[in-house]
């Protein structure tokens, strides 16, 4: 990912100021504010590193990591200088660990701003390398701003500009339509921008099982480089016609809500992770297990959990390394689960 100027302001309508953020980065220099879960042996994140095993981009043949990082809700932290503070340690752990994609959007409220700052602030401080960071942005015009008049493709346009200034970015990585809307408008305009070297990649996103038959249409027809869907072990619908296809066309594939946002913690609630869990699929928790079933499905290229807590970001990175489950013992897994 290239940077731009670090020094520079970021968007003079962000929320989010730069004096507090900057009072986090001082506690997180002086090491006032990393929690016991950072304590990590620096042998066992070593030993975590090793094992990112690298999957790859078909369209390009580009390795990136399995295990990205998402941002709805967890960066939607306004102003408040400790969350700000917490994001970052989160994003620190994560590219420590060797971490790539992180995916991010304009309707994520104030998550791209946080995210830039945080980006910026480990820039400032001697922290992991920021230049690994896969950027994965969206366009997502569904709510027309109303001050101004402008086609949707010229908000398009101007949504992609500001996201970088967010960020800090000179270009993303990934664009992708959010949630499909106004695909054909954006489409003509990402496939521009890729033509010209200013994106590297074209996505689409859905989830939710949402609007499958549209993406599929997609995937058949148009040229992109990544679609975006729901896939964890309760839901599969995309194992029936998305990722066969994605595999025909040459289409990676980003898994979101791989632990169905949060939801599928209460589904093994009070249930501890059997001793098989463990033999058969090198898990310590339910997380790993779950990460370990959706990134051990050969179409998936990256998942994408959240996370508020450096503590589940170690847990969720480590899923990439150890044993990993074949496609029998998969099976078994969601059996498992679905049986609750
Ligand atoms: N249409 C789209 O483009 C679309 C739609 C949905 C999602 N997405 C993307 O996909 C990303 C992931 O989906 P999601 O945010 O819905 O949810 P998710 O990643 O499925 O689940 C997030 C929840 O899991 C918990 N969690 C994370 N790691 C854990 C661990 N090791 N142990 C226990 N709990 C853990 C988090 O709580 P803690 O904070 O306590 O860890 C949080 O409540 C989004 O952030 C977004 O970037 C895109």
């Amino acid at each position: 990912m290239s940077f731009k100027n670090r020094n520079i302001n970021h968007s003079n309508n962000s929320t989010i100021t730069r004096r507090a953020f900057l009072g986090g980065a001082a506690a997180l220099a002086a090491g006032l504010a990393v929690p016991p879960a950072m304590a990590l042996p620096p042998e066992d994140i070593m030993q975590i590193m090793r094992d990112v095993r690298p999957r790859v981009i078909p369209s390009s043949g580009e390795k990136i990591p399995a295990i990205g990082m998402g941002t709805w809700i967890t960066f939607n932290t306004g102003r408040n200088p400790e969350l700000l503070e917490r994001r970052m340690m989160v994003l620190r752990g994560f590219l420590a660990m060797g971490g790539g994609m992180i995916d991010s959007s304009p309707m994520y409220g104030s998550s791209e701003a946080v995210l830039g700052r945080a980006i910026d602030i480990l820039h400032g401080i001697d922290g992991p390398d920021t230049s690994r960071i896969f950027s994965a942005g969206k366009i997502w015009t569904q709510v027309p701003d109303l001050r101004v008049w402008q086609s949707t493709a010229a908000r398009g346009r101007a949504q992609i500009e500001e996201s970088q200034t967010l960020w800090g970015i000179e270009k993303f990585d990934l664009m992708q339509v959010h949630n499909l809307v106004d695909w054909q408008t954006h489409l003509k305009t990402l496939y521009d921008l890729r033509e010209k070297g200013r994106i590297r990649y074209i996505g689409m996103t859905t989830s939710h099982g949402l609007r499958h038959a549209e993406l599929e249409k997609i995937m058949t027809d148009e040229n992109i480089d990544f679609v975006q869907l729901t896939y964890n072990i309760l839901d599969r619908a995309a194992e029936n016609r998305l990722l066969p296809l994605a595999e025909e066309r040459g289409i990676a594939v980003i898994a979101n809500r791989p632990f169905r946002q949060g939801r599928l913690f209460d589904v093994v609630a009070g249930r501890p992770l059997p001793a098989w869990a463990r033999e058969e699929t090198g898990s310590r928790n339910w997380a790993q297990f779950f990460l370990k079933y959706i990134i051990t499905r050969p179409e998936i290229t990256c998942a994408i959990p959240a996370t508020t807590r450096i503590e589940h970001m170690l847990e969720n990175m480590e899923a990439m390394g150890g044993m990993l489950p074949d496609a029998q013992t998969r099976r078994k897994m969601a059996d498992y689960v679905t049986g609750f």
